[in-house]
């Protein structure tokens, strides 16, 4: 089993975002018994949350379901615990590289990483709605990348 973590700031938009699809993805390509997927965010501020309402319509209105996710924080285990840990931006990529114990062996890197080096999601957090188009936009294309390779 390859276990994928993502990541962003609150675990509460990018990332769920980003678990929802590829979940759909993996489970589209059958590779249900090969990969699996989790998200988390580097703050804990909303530990326990549905994700933002504004991800949830926006994700809803291309078929993906987010409801049943709860966000939480990254904690050193995951290091363990998953082989691709995927970052949403730069600044969560420099605070896992923070946390990131010398036997990681996995891959740690950007999200966007397969569509352009150094590409970022941006936070939509405080923008409107269409931001949150611009994450499904690139998240979906970037997911399909991913699949791409995991599925060799
Ligand atoms: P996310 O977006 O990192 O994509 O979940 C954010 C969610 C919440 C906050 C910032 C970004 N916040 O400041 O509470």
């Amino acid at each position: 089993m390859t276990r994928i973590l993502v990541v962003c700031l609150g675990n509460i938009c990018r990332s769920p975002t980003a678990e929802a699809v590829l979940a759909a993805k993996i489970r589209a390509c059958g590779l249900d018994k090969r990969l699996s997927v989790d998200s988390a965010g580097t703050a804990a501020w909303h530990t326990g949350k549905s994700p933002d309402s504004r991800s949830q319509a926006a994700g809803k209105s291309r078929g993906y379901d987010l409801s049943g996710l709860r966000a939480r924080a990254v904690i050193p285990a995951d290091f363990d615990a998953f082989d691709y840990i995927l970052a949403m931006d730069k600044n969560n990529l420099a605070h896992l590289d923070s946390m990131k114990p010398a036997h990681f062996s996995g891959h740690l890197g950007l999200f966007l990483a397969p569509l352009q080096a150094g590409l970022e999601v941006p936070d939509p957090y405080h923008g409107d709605a269409a931001g949150f188009e611009t994450v499904l936009d690139l998240i979906e294309a970037a997911s399909d990348r991913w699949l791409t390779t995991w599925r060799q």
